[in-house]
């Protein structure tokens, strides 16, 4: 009898485990991160466990904004002006652009809100924000040459 593939089967086994780990520990690097960020760039506003500030800055957690991953991932790095609507209740105060924090910090604070309050768990990887950045800094150059 051969023992290849129980063999086979073992080492199969071992990639999955592995694999998974190493998805999981992207995960805890990239929150890690993303809670410094959030202290230095976001928690004055909206404070530390995201529960916003009276009518001056909108909730974070289990905001309904964050259905719009692209929108939020924008907005980060952009600034955002003009009526929102968060949960029901209107808010309309500026909210400051983010220039200095690059495309990873961008994906990491994301990744940190959408598993602490959004209900997700798994990284939103900077290969992924990275274009989305670009696709609004194009729109948005293109609305101010207009
Ligand atoms: C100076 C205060 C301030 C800072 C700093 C700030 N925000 Fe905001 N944020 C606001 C305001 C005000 C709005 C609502 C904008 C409007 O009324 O149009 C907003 C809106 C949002 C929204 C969409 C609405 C919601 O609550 O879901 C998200 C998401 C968000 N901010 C995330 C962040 C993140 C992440 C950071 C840090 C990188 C950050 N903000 C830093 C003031 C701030």
């Amino acid at each position: 009898m051969s023992i290849l593939p129980s063999l086979l089967a073992v080492l199969a086994c071992v990639c999955f485990v592995s694999c998974q780990s190493e998805e999981e520990i992207k995960r805890e690097r990239y929150i890690t991160e993303g809670i410094l960020v959030y202290k230095g760039n976001c928690a004055n506003c909206h404070q530390t466990k995201g529960q916003g500030l009276a009518a001056l800055y909108p909730p974070i957690a289990k905001s309904d904004y964050l259905v719009n991953k692209n929108k939020v991932i924008c907005l980060i790095r952009y600034g955002q002006q003009g009526k929102i609507r968060v949960n029901g209740k209107q808010y309309n105060r500026p909210m400051p652009a983010h220039p200095q924090l690059s495309d990873l910090e961008i994906a990491e604070v994301v990744t940190y809100i959408y598993n602490q309050w959004g209900g997700e768990k798994k990284v939103t990887d900077v290969k992924s924000v990275a274009p989305v950045l670009e696709q609004c800094r194009t729109e948005l150059s293109n609305a101010t040459m207009k």
